[in-house]
């Protein structure tokens, strides 16, 4: 299971879109695609969330974006999200499930496969759905930097992933305030800890909740990435992007 329930939670509470998440969907889908790569093309959004990534490419003038969760409170947040696009539609589906075949141009995955118990079948479901001349794009956490990530907050995920949601919610602040405080008073090196110094301390507290959450959370290095995409059919051909230095964009071409 991919934790769509304590995400659920979590977008059930931060369901408010940010102008500075335009700039980390851009982020996310790589140096090469840009807003114009979405104009009149259809699009899927593979565990949207709040809706927050499908929104840009209904602004750049996609003709179709279908975005999907498994858990029912990140699906009624991304309608809310998404309500004013005549092109999105938000549905309840598990990546497992999908049943698309070259449908989509776009089809993309941001923070998602990291957490599920079977990355291989999922994005095998998702390259599927994407025509043949479309692409697949994934990001997901990486290893590299993020070593102090795996050793410190791992251990303590393991438990704060098993406690009920609102506790960790709370317990979250135990976090928050000292990070906020620390990225405040003392120059940063860290590209990640310089960009989030640039939050609001809601949505960095967003952020902590969101990595003391899931069950199953992958940091993954270059080589387990390639190990992933290899394990598509071999129609394809692959971009991998060290996206900021802390994690990892795919740019799969479906040929
Ligand atoms: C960290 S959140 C990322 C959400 C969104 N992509 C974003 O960047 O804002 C992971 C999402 O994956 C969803 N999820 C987990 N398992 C899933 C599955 N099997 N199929 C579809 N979505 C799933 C969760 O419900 C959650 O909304």
């Amino acid at each position: 299971m991919g934790s769509q329930d304590r995400f659920g939670y979590e977008w059930d509470k931060y369901d408010f879109m940010l102008p500075m998440y335009e700039k980390q969907f851009l982020m996310w889908i790589g140096p090469d695609l840009g807003p114009e790569d979405f104009k009149d093309k259809a699009v899927l959004d593979a565990g949207c969330g709040m809706g927050r990534n499908s929104y840009w490419p209904c602004k750049y003038g996609a003709k179709e974006v279908l975005a999907f969760d498994f858990d029912q409170r990140s699906v009624e947040a991304a309608q809310k999200t998404l309500k004013d696009f005549s092109a999105a539609k938000v549905i309840y589906k598990s990546i497992y499930d999908i049943d698309f075949v070259n449908r989509f141009d776009i089809a993309f995955s941001i923070g998602v496969i990291h957490h599920l118990e079977d990355p291989k079948r999922a994005i095998q479901n998702l390259f599927r759905a994407v025509r043949p001349g479309g692409k697949m794009i994934l990001w997901v956490y990486g290893y590299e930097n993020n070593e102090w990530v795996v050793r410190y907050i791992n251990p303590i995920r393991k438990i704060t992933s098993r406690l009920p949601v609102w506790l960790t919610h709370f317990l979250a602040y135990f976090f928050s305030i000292p990070l906020w405080l620390y990225i405040h008073l003392i120059p940063q090196k860290s590209e990640y800890l310089k960009l989030i110094r640039q939050f609001k301390f809601k949505h960095l507290h967003s952020i902590i909740f969101d990595q003391l959450i899931p069950r199953i959370a992958n940091y993954w290095k270059k080589e387990e990435v390639e190990d992933l995409v290899n394990s598509l059919p071999n129609n394809k051909k692959y971009k991998i992007h060290h996206i900021r230095n802390y994690s990892w964009t795919v740019v799969v071409d479906k040929v």
